[in-house]
């Protein structure tokens, strides 16, 4: 088949597949051009609100920083304290830890960057958190900013919708951690955050009709309800002379609908730049495919089958197939059901028009993701259809924060 007249997945494969000619595999890559196009398209649906980054999702410092140039998106959301630092040493400024923590060596890692003036906040919703954070601070002679986590799930007879983080669920809750903080030395309330993991997170377009509009009936209403809790929280908090600077809400899957709260200043995404396979089932927008792993095929174990070398690269969540990678191009191929993505080697059933050689590559799209980066010390960066840099993830530069 000439090149012309070559189907597009066909000719898909066989550009990346040049692209990547001569490299070690497995390797991953991010596709720049899909990225800042992904990156243009969450502006977009955030209709001028800016966007904090949620690292978890990225880990790269090079892509971080990447997105942090652009207008759109400040600061970044960490995961933990740790990270935190090491990022603060880096450079970066406004880093959020989004998920309580009160490890004292951790805690104190951030100290050399509150004395400079530098913008960190850490996460509480526990007035036992405010007790340990205060300690620490008051010895280490440093204010530390808190947010406070409010709960965004909707709780139904018989149905909890939503993520099980934070307990603080009403005004009344939010003002007692609130008076907590007024009390304690060296500890402001400066933000607050109520993520709604059940709209942002959740597929809402995966085909199976009936489930599909049930969740998006949900999202509609727990939509209505976190941004009424969240609006009379905040004003509650600030009647109470707690100085809220910034509200933060949403993900990758609930911009456009996150941003329609009045009380919220900010938003927090990260999957989407990449556009891992889950963040394909969602009706209100489509991001482009920006990071893949390419596996070898070393083995040919019967006709209609390779078995490629790696590919166990699972995300994190209630354990199922949805959780696996997927084999992307060329189209077609499909993961054993018996066998899944093996932790050395993954075998694929191959359909009779692919033609597949040991050592070929096949490419895979992550489900979620942090998990890729988690696997591979660097990515290979493409532009243009080509490779134009190589930069390490956090594993890549030792970075592992667990
Ligand atoms: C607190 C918080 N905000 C926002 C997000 C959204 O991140 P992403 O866009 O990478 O899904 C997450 C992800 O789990 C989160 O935990």
């Amino acid at each position: 088949m000439s090149r012309r007249t070559a189907r597009p997945s066909l000719a898909a494969y066989d550009a990346l597949k040049r692209a990547l000619a001569g490299r070690r595999l497995p390797l991953a890559f991010v596709d720049l051009d899909r990225f800042d196009e992904n990156a243009a398209s969450m502006e977009r649906r955030a209709a001028g609100l800016p966007i904090r980054v949620a690292s978890k999702s990225l880990r790269c410092v090079a892509l971080l920083r990447r997105v942090l140039a652009r207008p759109g998106w400040a600061g970044v959301m960490a995961y933990s304290a740790a990270e935190a630092a090491a990022l603060l040493d880096a450079g970066f400024d406004d880093v959020l830890v989004a998920y309580p923590t009160v490890d004292a060596q951790d805690v104190r890692a951030l100290f050399p960057a509150l004395r400079e003036g530098r913008d960190v906040g850490l996460m509480v919703d526990d007035v036992a958190q405010v007790e340990a954070l205060s300690a620490l601070a008051r010895e280490g002679g440093v204010t530390l900013p808190l947010w406070l986590d409010v709960d965004a799930s909707l709780s139904l007879p018989g149905l909890h919708f939503g993520v099980r983080r934070s307990p603080i669920r009403s005004v009344g809750d939010a003002r007692r951690v609130g008076e907590a903080i007024g009390q304690a030395d060296a500890v402001e309330l400066v933000g607050l955050m109520s993520y709604e993991a059940q709209i942002a997170g959740l597929p809402d377009a995966t085909g199976r009709r009936a489930l599909d509009l049930a969740i998006r009936a949900l999202k509609t209403r727990s939509f209505s309800d976190v941004a009424a809790r969240r609006g009379a929280i905040t004003a509650a908090l600030r009647a109470d002379g707690h100085p809220l600077r910034r509200v933060n809400g949403g993900g990758t899957g609930s911009l456009e609908t996150t941003r329609r709260d009045p009380s919220v200043t900010e938003l927090a995404a990260g999957s989407g730049l990449y556009a891992p396979a889950l963040f394909d089932e969602f009706a209100s927008f489509r991001n482009a495919p920006a990071a893949a792993f390419a596996l070898p095929v070393t083995r040919r174990p019967a006709p209609g089958i390779v078995t490629c070398h790696g590919g166990g690269y699972v995300a994190s969540g209630a354990a199922g197939p949805d959780k696996l990678p997927r084999p992307w191009l060329p189209v077609g191929l499909s993961l054993l059901a018996r066998e899944g993505a093996g932790e050395v080697q993954t075998p694929l059933e191959v359909p009779p028009d692919v033609t597949l050689a040991i050592g070929d590559p096949v490419f895979f799209r992550h489900a979620k993701a942090g998990e890729l980066c988690e696997r591979f010390t660097r990515l290979l960066l493409l532009r243009g259809g080509e490779v134009v840099d190589e930069v390490p993830t956090y594993r890549g530069a030792g970075w592992c924060f667990v």
